[in-house]
């Protein structure tokens, strides 16, 4: 196995899009960052050097980080950020997996732009379907115009969002649906010679959205997500969610014309009077054509445009999800067939908070004294401030509510294993109408550093309920350290002497990314065999901003071989601490 390294320097450019110069924060002065190719069970080693203004930590997103959990880049959950005008090396393995995978910054809204993909290509080089001639990243991102780290800080302490991304862009370009006083962006342009095999590497970047993707004249085979491999299957409609990765095949078989490939922002259904249209398409064009065969096809005018699903459309994306399995065989499925040692039933939602924390009740909807935030189960999740949650526990830090101090004064609780009191949760009554959020129904929220504690090796289940408290359509709930497979999905609220019958236990697919339906649920189950703190959240940025997560802890196993070794000598310091 090779050695993969990159030194990626931090820095604030100015870039122009939206009509307006924005300062914006990347790597090595590019937009989408660079690409991290690999090859299966190389070690990648990445210098970061922060010569930007902002503490950074950098996270490998789906890299299992086995016995690296040090290298996991979760700012505060498994290291303080790289202060500015200072360095540090990432070290980890990519291991087994192959695929599509990304980085992306993991302090506060940073990721908007520092963020790139990774490729993992097989050992043996060989892939179970047709082998692809070219890889074509497909990197769909969103532009805003405000700062973001003031957006994050709104949201964090319950402000409102009044800074919608103004558009979606692929591969740094926002396109030319996006025309600013007559002034048109630019296209990103895939040239494709015919008869040849695409591998179409999606990632979705964006902050706020799940995406639609179609490509005019062209089927579309689905043969991997989050870097695993699913049964290949043959769609003209792709979803892929926040933090999600597609591995699409696409052969150049049409007539060779031009073609728009676009991408559309998947958003609740209405009333929602505000949400504008996130939407952006790429061009692909036939090169190397023979005269006789352009000859025997007339091309259109315009380059043809797909016809993309509703913006509103929150059921494409359950079946594009529901269709995906995994490949038999996989090592730890009899596993996850049982026994299972923890059930988890997580609610996701909006609760509100009084802003004074002393106070235990205060008006709620709109009263200027509370304040929104997402919770799971109840609890709405806050950073620790001082010293990141592992270095805490790997300390031996006590991490119960008498020692705040490391915290602020946050108290550190256990995840509970349920909602507080069951409601219905996918009542319609609940969705919250703009400017009159009706959370009566719910428990008060609070905050804490939620952790939940796992013995070394043991399955577990999690079933995450989503409520109507949210408008959200599908939350796409994200797990470190771990890929898990996803059992089945629904609508309604989750029932498990009904759903558990509806289990694919022959040959789910394993992701790290699962998308739960909008007023619906999904069932993963996950072996916890790597020691360390993992964020466990929702991908969209503005949700784990308000809380909408959590950290599974998963203790040493017996041996050496199964416990997390000290962290690197340069792990940043965390300057406030002590
Ligand atoms: Cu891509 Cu914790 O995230």
């Amino acid at each position: 196995a090779a050695v993969v390294e990159h030194t990626f320097v931090v820095t604030q450019v100015r870039m122009r899009h939206l009509c307006n110069d924005t300062l914006v924060t990347v790597v090595n002065g590019q937009f989408p960052g660079p690409a991290l190719e690999a090859t299966e069970g190389d070690t990648v080693v990445v210098h970061v050097v922060n010569e930007s203004p902002h503490g950074i930590t950098i996270h490998w997103h789906g890299v299992k980080q086995r016995l690296s959990c040090w290298a996991d880049g979760a700012g505060m959950v498994t290291q303080c950020p790289i202060q500015p005008n200072t360095t540090f090396t990432y070290r980890f393995e990519v291991g087994d997996q192959v695929g599509t995978l990304w980085w992306h910054a993991h302090v506060s809204s940073l990721r908007a732009t520092l963020h790139g993909i990774i490729i993992i290509r097989p050992k043996s080089g060989a892939y179970p379907f047709l082998k692809p001639d070219m890889d074509v990243p497909v990197i769909i991102s969103e532009w805003w115009q405000r700062d973001l780290i003031k957006v994050d800080k709104n949201f964090s302490t319950g402000g409102n969002f009044d800074d919608n991304p103004a558009a979606a862009a692929i591969n740094g370009k926002l396109g030319d649906l996006y025309n600013c006083s007559g002034i048109i962006e630019d296209n990103f342009v895939l040239d494709v010679e015919p008869g040849k095999t695409y591998l179409l590497r999606l990632v979705n970047a964006a902050l706020f959205s799940e995406y639609y993707f179609k490509v005019a004249g062209h089927k579309l085979t689905v043969v991997g997500s989050d870097a695993n491999y699913v049964r290949p299957y043959t769609t003209d409609v792709i979803a892929v969610g926040a933090g999600e990765t597609i591995d699409v095949l696409m052969v150049a078989d049409a007539p060779p014309c031009q073609y728009y490939m676009a991408a559309l922002a998947n958003q609740p259904p209405p009333p929602d009077p505000q949400i504008p249209v996130f939407a952006s398409r790429a061009l692909i064009q036939y090169t190397n054509i023979s005269s006789n065969h352009a000859a025997r096809h007339s091309c259109g005018k315009e380059p043809l445009m797909p016809d993309m699903p509703s913006q509103h459309d929150t059921i494409t994306t359950v079946y594009f999800h529901g269709n995906l399995t995994g490949l038999p065989g996989h090592p730890l499925l009899p596993q996850i067939r049982g026994p299972v040692h923890e059930h988890l039933y997580l609610a996701l939602g909006k609760g509100s908070m009084c802003t004074d924390r002393n106070k235990t009740s205060c008006k709620r909807g709109g009263n200027p004294e509370s304040f929104e935030v997402a919770y799971i189960n109840n609890v709405s999740f806050h950073l620790p401030e001082k010293t990141s949650l592992l270095e805490a526990r790997y300390y031996g830090r006590t991490m119960n509510n008498s020692d705040h101090n490391w915290n602020s004064g946050v108290p550190v609780e256990d995840l509970p294993s349920k909602p507080p009191r069951a409601f219905n949760y996918t009542d319609n009554a609940l969705i919250p109408v703009a400017g009159n959020v009706k959370l009566e129904e719910l428990e008060p929220t609070r905050k804490a550093t939620m952790t939940r504690r796992f013995r070394y090796n043991t399955t577990v289940e999690v079933v995450f309920q989503s409520t109507a408290t949210m408008q959200s359509d599908s939350n796409p709930m994200h797990l470190h350290g771990h890929d898990f497979f996803v059992l089945a999905h629904g609508h309604g609220n989750y029932d498990a002497r009904r759903d558990v019958k509806s289990y694919n236990l022959v040959d789910p697919p394993m992701k790290n990314t699962v998308q739960v339906p909008r007023l619906g649920w999904a069932a993963i189950r996950f072996v916890a065999d790597n020691p360390g703190a993992w964020f466990m959240h929702c991908h969209f940025e503005f949700h784990i901003a308000m809380g909408m997560a959590a950290v599974f802890e998963v203790e040493n196993g017996p041996t050496l071989e199964m416990s997390l070794p000290p962290p690197p000598l340069d792990l940043p310091k965390c300057t406030q601490h002590e």
